[in-house]
């Protein structure tokens, strides 16, 4: 298989976007990130998106980001914790799946990260959303790196993966 794009996936706050800066820095590839795509093209923030249009409308922005975003090739591609369980991502994308702990990531997240994730707000239905989530993450990756050390203990180890890879 010769794969178009790297696509990140992992629930919110896993550190999809800081792995996505360094790994395209490390292979030479542009990093984009879904949710800022979004955000800029509807010159709003997530979390105004979710207040105004609703959840299913966020969705229906995901899909159609991805979409246009894999007609190039050659990107590293960080999405959002939920596009992967309500957009199907294009075939000939290499998926790694960024796969922290619950606690982890909460323990991680600063209080303004926290603070712009509408679906983090209630923490027992973020841990449900959670354990929901998880199977579909592993089943949807190519690859998927332990991430709940620091980034610079595991970079190491999806670059190593990739360079193995034939990626356009
Ligand atoms: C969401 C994750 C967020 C963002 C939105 C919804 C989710 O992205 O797309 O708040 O459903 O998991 P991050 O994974 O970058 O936090």
């Amino acid at each position: 298989m010769i794969y178009d794009n790297i696509v990140l996936i992992g629930f919110m706050g896993s550190g999809k976007t800081s792995v996505g800066k360094i790994l395209a820095r490390q292979l030479h590839k542009k990093f984009v990130d879904v949710d800022t795509v979004i955000e800029k093209e509807q010159n709003s923030s997530i979390n105004d998106i979710f207040d105004e249009k609703g959840e299913e409308y966020f969705r229906s922005l995901e899909q159609k980001c991805i979409d246009e975003l894999t007609q190039k090739t050659g990107q590293v591609i960080a999405t959002g914790g939920g596009l992967p369980i309500y957009s199907s991502i294009p075939e000939k994308s290499l998926i790694v799946y960024i796969d922290a702990d619950f606690e982890v990531i909460l323990n991680r997240l600063t209080a303004k990260e926290h603070a712009k994730r509408p679906l983090l707000q209630d923490e027992s239905r973020a841990k449900a959303l959670f354990e929901q989530r998880i199977n579909t993450y592993k089943e949807l990756s190519t690859f998927s790196v332990d991430a709940n050390q620091t980034i610079q203990t595991f970079i190491h180890v999806i670059v190593d993966f990739v360079l193995d890879q034939r990626i356009l």
